[in-house]
């Protein structure tokens, strides 16, 4: 009877959480803040860059249902690549990661976090990319943000594309090294900085395929370059790996230079399993010393058991069968095909990202009108993409159907035409 009382009052209710709300007086220091992000919020309402996120009430799959908007949308804005992310497979592996080994680790990797089937999807990621070894992060946000300040120092040097994703730029204003950016796939430019350098370790860092334009990194110049000047190439394969090439070994396949990159960063989260999860794959010492130094590694928890379990079972569906990547070229081919020919341009290369190029005020427009006829497309215009390059990002996925390519194309000549963008 005494435990029970005593339980009943450790017991959070309703009127504990109403004193609590009482007794939280403004602060003047919150005041301020409140004042000074008020102007800032506004800010971006002016500049026209406020996020609006839709809340989906489905899994993320082919089509998604929407608060607020009645029926089902079809989805072609996620990096569904492979449409796993709510794959049958993927999700039973999941739910057994989760039985047998838990909801999570508590603990970062290095203290009491490394299960089994973390080294098990460390050494699958390395034997898929012929690596030596790789090594798991949260997120490829992590990953980059966490390669260079360890591997690089101030007599080293990086060299990136102006349009590398925020997270390599990110990772590269935490390092030391000397730091060199050159224009989008530029690789005279390059060659110009590269030839000027003394630094120790010279790392050129590029995406493989930029993800607001579909464009595909130049990896055969890229690796003369590296080979001429004795330097390191370093791709960011998040939006190839699984998918691009023949067998999804991502864009040095797909560029016909396979081990052209010297370190491959990637990430679980978008056509291997969409769960979540990052990694850097590439020579021993490097991972090793990764592992030591690493602070995204080091200072976070591990991956999760039920994400770790989807990430295998996802490699092992992109190496059963080419089905999967099969469909996804041929929606690309569909889509970029039937878009032309209703007079729209879509640029970038045959990479199931396809901008659809538009004049900045009717890309907000193309886009509500593709919602309106229950097509989810995502508008992007200055300072998100360069002035004078607002687009409509259409994203294939081997989930959709020649059907719904159809559609999307469809709908997307019927509201070019009504509002002006074709004749
Ligand atoms: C090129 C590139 N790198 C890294 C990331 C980050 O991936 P993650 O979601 O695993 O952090 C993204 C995601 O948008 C990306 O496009």
């Amino acid at each position: 009877m005494a435990l029970r009382s005593q339980l009943l009052r450790t017991v959070y209710n309703g009127s504990q959480a109403r004193q609590f709300s009482e007794a939280r007086k403004e602060r003047a220091g919150v005041t301020k803040l409140r004042e000074v992000l008020e102007d800032r919020l506004q800010d971006i309402k002016k500049a026209k860059t406020w996020k609006h996120e839709r809340i989906i009430t489905s899994p993320q799959d082919r089509k998604v249902t929407v608060q607020g908007a009645k029926g089902e949308f079809l989805n072609f804005c996620a990096n569904n690549y492979l449409g796993l992310s709510n794959h049958p497979e993927v999700v039973e592996a999941a739910r057994e990661g989760l039985k047998k080994y838990g909801a999570g680790l508590s603990s970062v990797r290095f203290i009491c976090g490394t299960q089994s089937i973390h080294k098990d999807l460390e050494n699958r990621i390395a034997e898929f990319h012929g690596r030596e070894d790789a090594i798991l992060y949260g997120s490829c946000f992590d990953a980059n943000a966490g390669l260079f300040e360890s591997m690089l120092t101030p007599e080293d040097a990086v060299f990136s594309d102006t349009l590398n994703h925020a997270s390599i730029i990110d990772g590269i204003r935490l390092c030391k090294a000397q730091k060199f950016r050159y224009p989008h796939r530029d690789l005279n430019e390059l060659e110009h900085l590269l030839a000027h350098s003394e630094a120790r370790i010279k790392l050129i860092v590029t995406d493989g395929v930029f993800s607001m334009d579909g464009t595909v990194a130049p990896l055969k110049g890229l690796r003369t370059l590296a080979d001429k000047y004795r330097a390191l190439l370093a791709v960011d394969d998040s939006h190839a790996t699984g998918f691009f090439g023949e067998t999804g070994r991502g864009t040095e396949e797909y560029c016909g230079v396979p081990g052209a990159a010297d370190i491959i960063c990637s990430t679980l989260g978008k056509a291997v399993s969409g769960a979540a999860g990052g990694y850097t794959t590439g020579p021993r010492e490097l991972v090793t010393l990764l592992r030591n130094v690493s602070r995204p590694y080091l200072f976070s928890n591990a991956p999760p058991p039920p994400v770790v379990a989807a990430s295998l079972k996802s490699l092992e569906l992109v190496d059963r069968s080419s089905e999967l990547r099969q469909r996804l070229q041929d929606n690309t081919r569909a889509f970029r095909e039937g878009l032309q020919s209703a007079g729209l341009t879509v640029s970038g290369d045959q990479h199931p990202i396809c901008p659809v190029m538009v004049e900045a005020p009717l890309a907000v427009e193309l886009a509500s009108g593709m919602l309106e006829r229950g097509i989810y497309v995502v508008a992007f215009s200055y300072p998100v993409v360069p002035k004078g390059a607002a687009r409509v990002r259409v994203q294939l996925s081997a989930a959709h159907t020649p059907e719904d390519v159809k559609r999307a194309v469809d709908a997307f000549a019927t509201v070019g035409k009504d509002i002006g963008l074709v004749k």
